[in-house]
Order: structure tokens, then sequence, then C-alpha cells
């Protein structure tokens, strides 16, 4: 049965499958593809600010925020001007496309911009954007906060450096 997302991908392949006994389990919420709650696990986290020293979180709640400089939600972090040492895990949803590509101008105005992202290389987002950066595939698979289990993809680190730094 092709599944996408989780998702039997019609009706009459997703009454096939129940009739055949092989209905999955809804994932639990934290592992949606669409949930926007990824928290960065503290000890990567550690690491990283140890490296960069970061400034702002650009996608945040007042609860799960890296930074004592944040944008949540309604601050809405895609308009606002970023600056400094930014560390981005941005929603994993259909916005991340644009998330990528404020990180990416951002570091053209100065900023400097590590992300953590699923490792999707082939999405557009990724040709368009993550390749462009410095790339770094971490091994194994991520426990997100508050995770009971390790997350279902890859996930990397792309650092895009300051355009000034760049030359
Ligand atoms: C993957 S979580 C990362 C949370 C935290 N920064 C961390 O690294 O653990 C993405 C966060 O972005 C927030 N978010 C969603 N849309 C946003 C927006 N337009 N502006 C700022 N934050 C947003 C979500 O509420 C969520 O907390």
């Amino acid at each position: 049965m092709a599944v996408v997302g989780g998702r039997s991908t019609s009706p009459a392949k997703r009454q096939a499958a129940r009739a055949n006994g092989r209905t999955r389990k809804k994932p639990h919420a934290l592992f949606s593809s669409r949930s926007e709650e990824w928290a960065t696990p503290p000890a990567l986290f550690a690491k990283l600010d140890a490296e960069f020293g970061f400034s702002l979180d650009p996608c945040a709640t007042p609860e799960n925020a890296k930074c004592s400089s944040f944008y949540t939600r309604d601050d809405d972090g895609l308009s606002k001007p970023w600056h400094g040492s930014v560390f981005m895990n941005p929603p994993y949803g259909d916005t991340i496309g644009l998330w990528m590509a404020k990180a990416w101008e951002e570091a053209r105005r100065g900023a400097l911009v590590v992300c953590l992202v699923p490792a999707r290389v082939d999405t557009a987002w990724w040709h368009d954007y993550a390749a462009r950066g410095e790339v770094r595939f971490l091994r194994g698979r991520l426990r997100f906060g508050g995770a009971v289990q390790s997350a279902p993809f890859p996930s990397a680190i792309v650092i895009f450096r300051p355009a000034a730094v760049l030359g």
C-alpha cells in the first residue's frame, strides 16, 4: 500500500487496507508531518550555541524559545528583520520553503543563520536554498523535545554565513 504522510493515497485504498486489516495507527501528534512543535533537543542546541552564540530565535513560543530574543506566530518571524546570530528550527509544514528563503535572504543582509531542518534532499526548498549553505548531516535520528521516540526522518544543520564574511 502506498502511504504518504501516514495516509493512504485514496479512499478506495484506505477501504481496501481496512478490509485487509492493514490500518496504520495514527502517529503521535508530535510525529505528524504537519506538527510545528519539533522542539530542538537541548544537547544539540547547547553544542551549536557554544559554537555560534545565538542571539535570536525567529520561530518560537515563549515556552520553547531558545534565545531571550524571539519571534512567535503572533509576531510572525517571517515578516520581521533578523539580526546577529540566528538559530532557526522552523515549522516543518508547507511553509518551510518560505523560512529557508528568509534565512538565505537575512544572511545576504548580514545575519548568521543556522537552520535545523529535516534532511529532505529531494525537495525544492532544499535545492533552492539548503544546498547553498554549509550542510552538516546529523548522524542517526533526533529525539525532539518531549518525544518518547526518535523522529521518523533524518535531520541536518544548514549554515548560511553572512554575505560580508563570504565576500
Ligand atoms: C519546530 S518549532 C521550534 C521551536 C523552538 N524554536 C525550538 O527550536 O525548539 C517551530 C516554532 O515556530 C512557531 N511558529 C509558527 N509559525 C510562526 C511564525 N509565523 N512566526 C514565528 N514563529 C512561528 C511554532 O509555534 C513553533 O513553536
